[in-house]
């Protein structure tokens, strides 16, 4: 998110804002960070500030592969992955070497807005796909695969979040997934499976085991996987990873900007890899999830209590967001115009779809924010929109 964005979306800077789908600062575990970049350039400072393997820093692709294991059964070697400088650089590092202008993809119906924006830069045509509570209909995507077939097009990749979807919350059903896999082979397209929320699940039932990942059932034939460290550790390290089969990662290996820059983030991986090879990430998600489940649990407590029977709303299992429906006819525009006079704002709908809609959507981040300010924002956003619903 830029500074522009956070300036004319943020709302003046004393307001309670719901925009920022940032990770919570006081979650960075800063002292534990100290000392693994103490240890990178003492014990290994002539390495971890040269450049480095094209794939990145092996200890951490190895600590990355153990987890894999552990956490989802998957067997995977180093050829399966590729470090990035977040989740962020892989998608455009993606769109730069397998698409060109013009090219189409397909995306949820509400989607994440950034990466719209990156997909934007490669002159896309961007075909959006709508959901509902079990995510993507992929009845709706078939019909647009057999039509973008029928006039000669077969789609780039189809970009998707299965878990805790930023905006919505929503996850993607099993059932779904396993369709959505078999309409990618079918019409000999890629998915792009953007996972960087997998580990912040707040359901016991799921704990430590979210639904198999695309990457996982398809057993990595036509899915890039991207993850990254921004939720689970901070945003400011740049550092995440693509997981697919060696065919795709071998071409952005042998990419211009792979070769020249030596790997992402050197420095940063040995300072996380170090990090992780103590054993400090997992009781560090730990942390997290509880931290976030609160406040995910005040959010919905509140709008429970504060907002009109016409006013419905997602209750995700995870992530960072909870997405709003106004009745119709009440734009979230006008909602927010209100709101920010009275000191709360957020995101309205439409910069999550490709091709229209969301005028009457609202998305609230609760992870920044204090569970004391998400109670009296909701109580805000409540007030202002049984006002504008006349109740
Ligand atoms: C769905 C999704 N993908 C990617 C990102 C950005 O990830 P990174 O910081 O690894 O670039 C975000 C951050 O909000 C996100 O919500």
């Amino acid at each position: 998110m830029s500074d522009e964005e956070i300036q004319s979306d943020g709302g003046p800077a004393e307001a309670i804002s719901f925009v920022y789908g940032f990770p919570d600062p006081d979650s960075f575990p800063i002292g534990d960070l100290i000392a693994a970049c103490q240890t990178a350039l003492r014990e290994k400072g002539r390495t971890a500030l040269q450049y480095g393997p094209t794939r990145g820093y092996g200890p951490l692709l190895d600590y990355l592969l153990a987890k894999f294991q552990r956490d989802e059964g998957l067997t995977l070697d180093r050829e399966n992955l590729l470090i990035s400088a977040g989740a962020s650089q892989a998608l455009d590092m993606i769109c730069c070497l397998f698409t060109r202008p013009g090219d189409t993809v397909l995306v949820e119906a509400p989607t994440y807005h950034e990466t719209l924006m990156i997909l934007r830069d490669y002159g896309l045509n961007i075909l959006q796909v709508p959901l509902d509570e079990k995510g993507l209909l992929v009845g709706e995507l078939e019909q647009r695969l057999e039509w973008l077939a029928a006039t000669g097009r077969r789609p780039k990749f189809i970009y998707v979040i299965p878990d805790f979807q930023n905006p919505s919350g929503l996850t993607l059903s099993l059932e779904r997934r396993e369709k959505l896999i078999a309409l990618a082979h079918r019409y000999e397209t890629l998915i792009v499976e953007d996972d960087v929320y997998r580990d912040l699940c707040y359901e016991a039932r799921y704990a430590g085991s979210t639904l198999p990942s695309l990457y996982a059932l398809d057993e990595g034939r036509t899915v890039l996987r991207l993850g990254s460290f921004s939720k689970i550790i901070a945003a400011g390290l740049r550092l995440g990873w693509i997981m697919a089969a060696p065919q795709w990662l071998n071409r952005l290996m042998d990419s211009g900007l792979a070769a020249a820059a030596g790997g992402a983030n050197p420095f940063v991986s040995h300072v996380v890899a170090d990090y992780c090879l103590r054993g400090l990430l997992e009781p560090h998600i730990a942390t997290l999830v509880a931290r976030y489940r609160l406040k995910r649990d005040t959010m919905l407590a509140a709008l429970d209590a504060n907002m009109p029977a016409e006013v419905s709303w997602t209750r995700p299992m995870g992530g960072f967001f909870v997405w709003l429906t106004l009745p119709p006819g009440l734009a979230a525009q006008e909602v927010r115009t209100e709101g920010e006079q009275r000191g709360i704002t957020f995101l309205p709908g439409p910069p999550f779809f490709a091709e229209g809609g969301g005028e009457n959507n609202v998305r609230l981040a609760f992870s920044y924010l204090s569970p004391q300010d998400i109670e009296k924002g909701v109580a805000v956003l409540g007030e202002v929109t049984r006002k504008r619903t006349n109740k």
